[in-house]
């Protein structure tokens, strides 16, 4: 097991924070991360992100990280890269959010940052070749009791609380059709906790098709027209893929259900924008 609590507990107790304590992670927390990120395995796809734990003012005094005054109090981020020519976004979304969740697990708050962060910043703090870019990073630290109304009312403008029901993400054969919980038996469960996933501006781009008979879920891309990929043509919608790819694995292993990531190279079943990227192979 990854996670000393539930996989389930974890990703709903998971929320954007954005309001910190100044109070620097103790060191034995410290360790543990550090630990844990040196073990991150490889992806689905094959390739090797690679996570790094900077404070946000780092030896050179004159580097201060800048999330663009969104994120407040955060001593300390964890950074992720990939390669430029090889970008592998499922990967590090699938990676960075078995991170995500380990921190959960530890009792700290973290808050996914695509758009808002200065890239430029974070690259020089870890002396980044140009060969590496960074997708996404997240603060994490200790976070007060209670959220504070600003939080709260960021929350609330991402429209946070909500997420698109079943009818609009889960198909049972073809598009046509949506998927009753009935027909999914126990993979209700990885399901939903793909419905609770985070992503990027809560627009929730996973779209799942099962195979009629079969424990066989294809997982898609439906893209939101018009949303604009931040600097460097990141592509975000697809670090949100991999994020679903993990919640589903993590449950479907937590209650036992027996699978595989398989490219299945499946056409494109949408209408528009949308792309196939994996199938669970579930026996
Ligand atoms: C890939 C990715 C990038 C994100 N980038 C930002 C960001 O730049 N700024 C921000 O405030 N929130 C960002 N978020 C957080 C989302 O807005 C948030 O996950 C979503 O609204 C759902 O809310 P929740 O995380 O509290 O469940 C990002 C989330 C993901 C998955």
């Amino acid at each position: 097991m990854i996670f000393q609590q539930s996989s389930v507990d974890l990703i709903k107790a998971r929320s954007s924070w954005r309001n910190y304590s100044e109070r620097p992670l103790e060191p034995e927390v410290r360790g543990k991360i550090e630990h844990f990120l040196a073990q991150s395995p490889k992806g689905i796809f094959g390739t090797e992100p690679h996570f790094y734990l900077i404070e946000k003012t780092s030896e050179d005094e004159k580097i201060k990280l800048g999330t663009y005054g969104l994120i407040r109090g955060a001593q300390t981020f964890v950074v992720g890269t990939i390669s430029v020519t090889d970008p592998g976004y499922v990967d590090f979304g699938y990676l960075m959010e078995r991170i995500v969740l380990f921190l959960t697990d530890l009792n700290l708050g973290t808050c996914w940052l695509g758009g808002t962060l200065n890239r430029g910043e974070f690259a020089k703090a870890l002396n980044l070749p140009d060969s590496q870019m960074i997708p996404a990073i997240t603060p994490v630290g200790y976070t007060d009791s209670d959220r504070t109304l600003r939080e709260k009312i960021i929350r609330f403008g991402a429209g946070s609380r909500s997420r698109k029901g079943w009818k609009e993400l889960f198909f049972d054969g073809n598009i046509h059709k949506s998927l009753d919980e009935e027909v999914a038996e126990k993979y209700s469960l990885p399901l939903e906790m793909v419905r609770w996933a985070p992503s990027a501006s809560n627009k929730q781009p996973w779209r799942v098709i099962k195979e009629t008979g079969q424990p066989h879920y294809h997982f898609y891309l439906k893209r939101t027209p018009g949303y604009i990929k931040p600097e460097r043509q990141i592509d975000l919608q697809k670090v949100d893929l991999g994020i679903a790819m993990f919640h589903f694995e993590t449950v479907a292993q937590e209650i036992k259900l027996r699978g595989k990531w398989e490219n299945r190279q499946l056409e494109n079943l949408f209408e528009r924008d949308a792309e196939y990227i994996v199938s669970w192979i579930g026996e």
